[in-house]
């Protein structure tokens, strides 16, 4: 069962120790799970709603073996951020309440009871506030927060799980990729396919992971840092990486496969298509064929993880095709802009972080 603690209230209301910071060497975050003090859990049964969760000690957390996610992968998973705010200025997350619209859309997907908006920024945001003292100093990285949506109920036969477990786990982290800022350098993989259409490459399924595992690892045999992947149809549309969207700059024009079931609708991709319109570029989303990358200047990554990342070049049948990420680059400018937003340097005149 689950252990509940007991959480010291401060006369603020906050959680968490006496301490600011934990004991983390913070220049050397990488992408790798630090565990932090608190998680989140909430339960409900199939045809109810979810009513209330609690913070609980980080850990373990127990599952029937029959469970729906552990046989049949009914499971959901989200992601986002949370970042401490210059000169004192607090913590902030950034367009939490997306990530809670696209866990219900997601939940619909794969029949499952999903937390209302409210209720899951409620979960992230006490999540936060009681791991404080994990969330990097300001300029460092960020505290990832991990949503995940579980059937957790018994099922033998293919059915919905009986039961639906809500969790919230966070740990701090710094670049996604062991590059760190570097340019990344890509290979499309054309025998595995990501996603097909009337499948669920557009919601952040569980079971859309495990499945690019193995052409990840054998990019990075020949090293490569991640994979691109096509379209699974005609094979020549360039759809997402393992764990980002993808962008290509040609002159002023910016290019984005346009989402339409087979591709993650990704926050970060959303909000770097509004900033490059607001900075005066042309954006499209589009089909984005394979010859498009032989004439563009640049190509990009967007994710929550992965924030911006150049690319440096993409490998397709044997051939290397280079592209620019100097200090000049377009996705430096979108980066900039993005973190400016996200870190506080800015004003946020979009609302898109909020201050807990
Ligand atoms: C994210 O960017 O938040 C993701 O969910 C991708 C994940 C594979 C790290």
């Amino acid at each position: 069962g689950i252990v509940e603690v007991q959480i010291r209230f401060r006369v603020n209301g906050e959680m968490g120790s006496d301490h600011e910071y934990a004991d983390v060497n913070w220049d050397e975050l990488g992408f790798r799970l630090m565990p932090t003090d608190y998680m989140y859990m909430m339960k409900c049964s199939q045809h109810d709603s979810f009513s209330e969760g609690q913070l609980t000690q980080y850990g373990n957390i127990e599952l029937n073996a029959s469970a729906g996610v552990l046989n049949y992968g009914q499971g959901l998973f989200e992601g986002l951020k949370a970042y401490r705010k210059i000169n004192g200025g607090g913590l902030a997350l950034f367009r939490p309440e997306e990530n809670a619209r696209r866990m219900q859309m997601g939940a619909e997907r794969m029949c499952m009871p999903s937390p209302t908006v409210d209720q899951f920024l409620h979960a992230v945001k006490h999540t936060v506030l009681a791991n404080k003292r994990w969330v990097p100093p300001p300029g460092k990285g960020s505290l990832y927060v991990r949503p995940l949506l579980l059937g957790s109920g018994p099922v033998l036969g293919l059915a919905p799980a009986t039961e639906y477990l809500f969790l919230v786990y966070a740990a701090p982290v710094g670049n996604y990729f062991k590059e760190g800022l570097a340019p990344i350098n890509l290979i499309i993989e054309e025998d595995t396919c990501r996603a097909t259409p009337g499948g669920t490459g557009g919601v952040k399924t569980i079971t859309n992971y495990a499945p690019v595992l193995k052409a990840q690892q054998e990019a990075k045999k020949k090293g490569f840092t991640d994979v691109l992947f096509l379209d699974s149809v005609n094979k020549i549309y360039l759809e997402e990486a393992s764990s980002s969207n993808i962008f290509l700059v040609k002159n002023n024009l910016i290019l984005t496969p346009k989402t339409g079931g087979t591709i993650l609708e990704g926050i970060t991709r959303a909000s770097i298509i509004e900033i490059a319109g607001d900075l005066g570029h042309q954006v499209e989303e589009r089909p984005v064929s394979v010859d498009d990358l032989v004439d563009a200047d640049e190509v990009f990554c967007t994710g929550t993880a992965v924030v911006v990342a150049p690319v440096s070049s993409i490998t397709y049948k044997d051939r290397r095709y280079s592209y620019n990420c100097g200090e000049h680059a377009v996705s430096r400018r979108l980066y900039k802009s993005l973190i400016a937003i996200q870190l506080g340097h800015v004003q946020d005149k979009k609302g898109w972080t909020i201050q807990i």
